[in-house]
């Protein structure tokens, strides 16, 4: 008997062009590179500039995605895109991206889950291929946060950048040993004042600023990501010693690392890309998968795990085999 899974085929991701050290922006405002790598292991941060926009970089991950799994845009049946920060209130910003790519008619739609947002549009994808609602997808996780932080706050304007991941999920029809296995997704909304954004189109009209209490955040990352990560294992019949890679929504150094802990794994097998990227929210994960596996740390074979927790709070965890 053959099972139908969807298996990740190829992965891409873009950058902003402008790059931010510590330093640029301890002459903007009153912190210091000590300050942001101790407490949160962060060095630099992609900004957009006027022309580069959530759909614009989204798109160029895409193509990137594409070329990797050697498709073209013609085979794409469905687009999820991920995302908290959208071009515009609508149409979603998956069509902005249709339409830049080509695609004369597919699914697409935007999923807004904030950090987990990815997540949440791979458990959307991964069951609508399984059940034949789709054949190959784009899920892509793409963000501007720059736009929406108060660049004046330094408890919040250090921690976050803009980039944009994607990955081609194709429908296989095999022993089901291969693709995703499991997915396990949650939300609490009693803690939707945590981590905010304090605007938008039907309470103030305006696209509002990030507001965080960052020290509760942390809290409860530690525990709802250690959490998901074994549920999901759990989920697939997996073991965390058969692990080879974690590849962790890149929030924050300090909760990677109590994260792999409490999991007992070791921190050489968790993708690491914060220092490099800082927080690009729904992005953070897509950018990183395609960091390690374009540097040959994530191989075809290998079983990963992929994780994110932010606002509402949503988290989630998912066990691909590759
Ligand atoms: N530079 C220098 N000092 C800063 C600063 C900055 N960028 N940001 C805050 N501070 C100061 C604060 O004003 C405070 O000073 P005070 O003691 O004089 O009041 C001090 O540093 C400690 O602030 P606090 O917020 O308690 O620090 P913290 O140890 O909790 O670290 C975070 C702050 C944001 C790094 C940490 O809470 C964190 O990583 N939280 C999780 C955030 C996150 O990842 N969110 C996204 C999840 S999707």
């Amino acid at each position: 008997m053959t099972i139908r899974r969807a298996v990740v085929t190829g992965t891409g991701s873009a950058l902003p062009r402008t790059r931010v050290s510590n330093a640029d922006l301890a002459a903007r405002v009153d912190t210091s590179d000590e300050w942001i790598v101790e407490r949160t292991g962060i060095r630099f941060r992609h900004i957009a500039e006027a022309d580069e926009t959530t759909s614009t970089l989204a798109t160029a991950a895409a193509r990137t995605a594409l070329a990797a799994a050697g498709r073209v845009p013609a085979d794409i049946d469905l687009i999820v895109l991920a995302t908290a920060t959208p071009d515009q209130t609508f149409p979603a910003s998956a069509t902005l991206v249709q339409a830049a790519l080509g695609i004369d008619d597919c699914v697409a739609f935007d999923v807004a889950a904030v950090c987990s947002g990815f997540l949440y549009a791979l458990q959307v994808a991964d069951s609508m291929i399984r059940a034949s609602a789709a054949t190959r997808a784009l899920v892509i996780g793409s963000e501007t946060f720059s736009r929406i932080l108060d660049w004046e706050d330094r408890a919040t304007c250090v921690l976050f950048g803009d980039g944009a991941g994607a990955i081609v999920l194709e429908a296989d029809e095999g022993d089901g040993t291969r693709g995703v296995l499991a997915t396990r997704l949650h939300a609490d909304g009693r803690h939707n004042q945590l981590l905010y954004v304090d605007g938008g189109p039907s309470t103030t009209g305006t696209v509002g600023k990030l507001r965080m209490k960052g020290r509760e955040v942390f809290r409860h990352a530690v525990t709802n990501l250690a959490a998901v990560m074994s549920e999901a294992l759990d989920a697939a019949g997996m073991a965390a010693d058969r692990v080879d890679w974690v590849v962790p929504h890149q929030a924050n150094a300090r909760i990677l690392d109590a994260t792999a802990r409490k999991l007992g794994l070791a921190p050489e097998k968790v993708v690491v890309t914060v220092d490099q990227h800082a927080n690009t929210s729904a992005a953070s994960v897509p950018l990183a998968l395609d960091a390690a596996i374009r540097d040959g740390r994530i191989r075809p074979g290998h079983l990963i795990v992929l994780e994110a927790m932010g606002g509402g709070f949503t988290w989630g965890a998912s066990v691909v085999q590759l």
